[in-house]
């Protein structure tokens, strides 16, 4: 099928007209090769259907929400029994207090758990809280980091002011002495730090933390009397069952999360321990969804899951064959690759490809043979890849990589 005449491109044409620039946010394929497809019709497991009935195994995972695999029955059925009692309503279901009960069992420095919509919601809550604590007023942040999409933290300057960024002061991530100066600069203001588990920005290679600056940014938060806050929105569950420092020994005071805490049902939370706990009534944060019990109750069969199920296991040993797949292929093409990030997490980059037209040929032979594969942003693997799929991926990798070498970008 041409791609001018697909249901895709037709959708694309409609869109345009009624959906601001056709398409925004972090879903847009635009920036993609043009055969990657910008609307689909079904998922399931690790699998997904584009518009024009293209079947591809899904490393995005809807950009991390989806762990166990799309429409896990036992997520969806107690979601959908929930629904059937009782939704959005006057006030929470009893759910609530049982999910809040789950995280605080779950996650160690967690005493309370307050439930909202995306992690943006909650990053920004915890800004607000942390604020509130002692009344201070600055936040430190590493630069280019993601933490959602309001003005004090949006990636993209439209509609932001400088006011709107007035009391943030950027750091290096793991770079000790950027955040002792940013630390410095605060001076008895800092509110509070806040920090991804690791450094997973968009476009470059991944960073595991460096433990010594995991314990400077605890410590700097001690000395100060300041909030030290971890953003697990995209690497929560992905990497412990727990906050994901924790197997630093390092506990925030205030951890949010989103995506995976639902496999994909639409709910968010900031958790927070005692020392926060008396600040939480002077901040007013609410939504008409964020007391929504079918959500919460996707929430609460997924805790279970993580609690019960090898999940982990079985995410690290998938991630960990599709790394030493796409190693061993791209060595024996000659092909420069980078593999960084968690293997669960993978991010892949091509060396001397600063415009990603190598990733973009790679990609693009993937999408044409049934594979997603991101060619910029880290990638998520679920529990319902199976090893089969992870070997099917790499059959249709090591031909990619043969296109590629074959390519005058190899060059
Ligand atoms: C680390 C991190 N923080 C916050 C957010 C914002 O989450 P949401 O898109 O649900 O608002 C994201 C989303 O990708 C994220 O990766």
């Amino acid at each position: 099928m041409s791609p001018d005449k697909t249901n895709d491109s037709a959708l694309r044409a409609r869109a345009l007209r009624v959906i601001p620039n056709g398409m925004y946010g972090h879903q847009s394929a635009r920036r993609f090769p043009a055969s990657y497809p910008q609307y689909f019709e079904r998922a399931e497991g690790c699998r997904l259907w584009d518009v024009d009935g293209r079947q591809f195994i899904d490393y995005l995972c809807g950009y991390g929400p989806i762990l166990l695999g799309y429409q896990h029955p036992k997520i969806d059925e107690a979601a959908a029994r929930q629904q059937k009692k009782g939704d959005v309503m006057t006030g929470p279901g009893s759910v609530m207090v049982e999910l809040a009960e789950e995280f605080v069992r779950l996650v160690g420095h967690a005493d309370w758990a307050l439930f909202c919509k995306n992690g943006t919601d909650a990053t920004s809550t915890a800004i607000s809280v942390a604020r509130e604590y002692r009344g201070s007023r600055k936040v430190l942040i590493a630069e280019k980091a993601y933490h959602g999409s309001a003005v004090w933290c949006t990636p993209l300057p439209g509609g932001v002011l400088k006011e709107d960024r007035a009391h943030f002061i950027y750091f290096k991530y793991n770079d000790i002495e950027s955040l002792e100066r940013a630390s410095e600069e605060a001076g008895g203001d800092l509110a509070g730090i806040l920090v991804s588990p690791y450094k997973h920005d968009v476009y470059v290679d991944q960073e595991p933390v460096n433990p010594d600056f995991a314990q400077r940014c605890r410590a700097i938060c001690d000395e100060k009397d300041a909030i030290l806050m971890l953003d697990d929105v995209r690497a929560g569950f992905r990497l412990a069952r727990e906050s994901s420092w924790a197997r630093l020994g390092i506990q925030p005071d205030l951890s949010a999360w989103g995506k995976t805490i639902a496999n994909g049902h639409p709910i968010s939370a900031l958790l927070g321990n005692e020392r926060c706990r008396a600040t939480m009534p002077k901040v007013y944060v609410t939504g008409s969804y964020w007391f929504a019990a079918a959500a919460m109750a996707a929430s609460l069969a997924t805790l279970h899951e993580i609690s019960s199920s090898g999940y982990l296991e079985h995410i690290v040993r998938m991630g960990d064959m599709l790394r030493q797949g796409l190693a061993t292929q791209a060595a024996a093409y000659g092909i420069g690759l980078r593999l960084t990030g968690p293997v669960q997490m993978p991010q892949m980059l091509f060396d001397n490809d600063p415009e990603y037209k190598k990733s973009f040929v790679w990609g693009e032979y993937l999408i044409g043979h049934g594979v997603y594969f991101h060619p910029w942003h880290n990638m998520f693997i679920s529990a319902a890849h199976s090893e089969n799929d992870i070997k099917h991926t790499l059959q249709v990798t090591d031909r990619a990589f043969e296109v590629l070498a074959k390519s005058p970008l190899a060059a």
